[in-house]
């Protein structure tokens, strides 16, 4: 018999929009869950029976989770993944998604608060808690009914994100006492915060949280340092019994309310030759060809990124000012090419980070340009197969974020770069762990020393850029998206 594997994510792996002829068209869902998830199933698929539960997030969407043979037979390019879209009311999506996951979790876990200001907790919070509340109720209720639908059988859950961490627990107590044979996962793509930070939340909020994720079996994130900070919550917080583990792939174990959660670490790396066979498309080549003309021979420093404000490119933006500013021997020699792609516009946040953005760009521009020398161009479109290309172009990449669960640009640049790129990367991502011997590391806030990173980056021997890039690329193929997937569905076994 097949084996069954449910996934369920917030975002899903396509997206639909309505043409104006009044047809859909899917797309594939961005992001490094999408990619990873996707690619992981793919190497899952000829022995498992998966079904991919997500909220529908656009009009489009609304209108395939109505009619679920639109999601499954347009999707894109899903494989053997069924897909089913929960059509949330849109009142409990926004409340759940752009209040409570995006405004309060995501700023947890970042670290991202103005804390003199934000965040608030009053009335209107506790109403976007019970809708968030009510949105994971929605996920447990389609995962519950997913389960009882097919075969009897081991069925494994894989839950993603802090979009859902009530998830886990409300299907336990779904199915309480029946539902077959479960094993349900817990997989976090950021990081988590420190206890300390972590208390900002309301103590039942932070709790429930916990607890909702400590129904799973399993639980995961991309790097040690988050599993430690969610063990630390787990005691600090709930007064849960931990206990550690060593070095190596397990983290520890929790004991609450009578179950054993193992957490565990599983670095989300690329599909080395998928994403190098993309990157020999037309497409690709075409923007490779426009990107290397309008660069000139010029040294190019790349960075792609959501508009995001974990990522932290108003800092790189200071930082590239201050290395024009104090080295000038780079005028003339060097272009940044800073290629963002638009995210949570619906949150003021992020709209006003985005004119930030500009504003230093606009700054830098004015600051430094001769008229034959552009020393900054600053995108804000998706445009994937010109990231891809700017990748394979890059002497320098810089990735920079105040805190990220992983990063795969960090990967995927070295992957793709023609003549070897030099990564200067934040400490404070989760591929800092597996990537820092050969990336030069700097602390996201020091504008300065990234700026001297820029410097020794672009200053770098060619052989020594060379070696340390193929460094990069090897580590990011030692944690294909196969090996990620395919380490939890092993720990629900084990
Ligand atoms: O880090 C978590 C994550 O789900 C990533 O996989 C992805 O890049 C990002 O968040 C996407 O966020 P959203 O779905 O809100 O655009």
């Amino acid at each position: 018999m097949r084996q069954r594997v449910l996934v369920a994510s917030n975002r899903g792996p396509v997206s639909f929009s309505l043409g104006a002829d009044g047809t859909l068209a899917g797309r594939r869902g961005g992001g490094g869950l999408i990619a990873g998830m996707t690619s992981g199933l793919a190497a899952v698929a000829a022995q498992a029976e998966v079904t991919w539960i997500c909220a529908a997030l656009s009009d489009g969407d609304r209108i395939a989770a109505r009619s679920p043979r639109a999601a499954s037979a347009d999707g894109g390019d899903p494989g053997e993944v069924r897909v089913r879209m929960l059509d949330i009311p849109p009142e409990t999506f926004d409340r759940a998604y752009n209040q409570v996951a995006n405004s309060i979790l995501w700023f947890t876990h970042h670290l991202l608060f103005d804390t003199p200001n934000q965040p608030r907790f009053g009335r209107e919070f506790r109403l976007d808690w019970e809708a968030y509340l009510a949105y994971n109720q929605e996920f447990a209720d389609a995962l519950a009914h997913e389960a009882a639908a097919g075969p009897p059988g081991r069925i494994r859950v894989l839950v993603q994100d802090y979009h859902l961490s009530l998830v886990p627990r409300l299907l336990r107590e779904k199915l309480d006492g029946g539902g077959g044979d479960l094993g349900i996962a817990h997989f976090s793509h950021t990081p988590w915060a420190p206890a300390d930070y972590y208390r900002l939340l309301p103590r039942q909020v932070g709790q429930a949280l916990l607890d909702g994720i400590l129904a799973a079996d399993h639980v995961g994130f991309h790097a040690r340092c988050w599993a430690d900070a969610f063990l630390d919550c787990c005691e600090a917080i709930l007064g849960a019994q931990v206990s550690r583990a060593g070095n190596g792939d397990a983290a520890g174990r929790v004991s609450h309310r009578g179950h054993v959660t193992g957490v565990a670490v599983h670095p989300l790396g690329v599909d080395v030759p998928a994403l190098r066979a993309r990157a020999q498309a037309d497409d690709v080549r075409a923007h490779v060809g426009a990107l290397r003309r309008a660069a000139g021979g010029k040294k190019l420093i790349v960075r792609i990124d959501r508009t995001e404000l974990s990522k932290n490119i108003v800092r790189g933006l200071a930082a590239y000012r201050e290395l024009l500013a104090t080295r000038p021997q780079w005028h003339g020699q060097v272009v940044h090419l800073a290629f963002a792609y638009p995210s949570r516009s619906a949150l003021p946040q992020y709209r006003a980070y985005t004119d930030q953005m500009a504003l230093i760009a606009q700054q830098i521009t004015e600051e430094f340009r001769t008229p034959d020398w552009n020393p900054l161009v600053l995108e804000v479109k998706d445009d994937y197969p010109r990231s891809l290309a700017a990748c394979a172009l890059a002497d320098v990449l810089l990735v920079n974020p105040i805190r990220d669960g992983m990063n795969l640009v960090a990967q995927e640049g070295p992957v793709l770069s023609e003549r070897g790129c030099a990564l200067i990367l934040s400490r404070e991502a989760g591929a800092a762990a597996t990537l820092g011997d050969d990336a030069l590391l700097i602390n996201p806030y020091d504008v300065s020393e990234t700026a001297e990173a820029m410097h020794q980056a672009l200053a770098m021997p060619d052989a020594e850029r060379r070696r340390r890039s193929a460094a990069l690329a090897a580590t990011a193929a030692a944690w294909p998206p196969a090996r990620w997937l395919g380490d939890q569905l092993a720990s629900l076994d084990g």
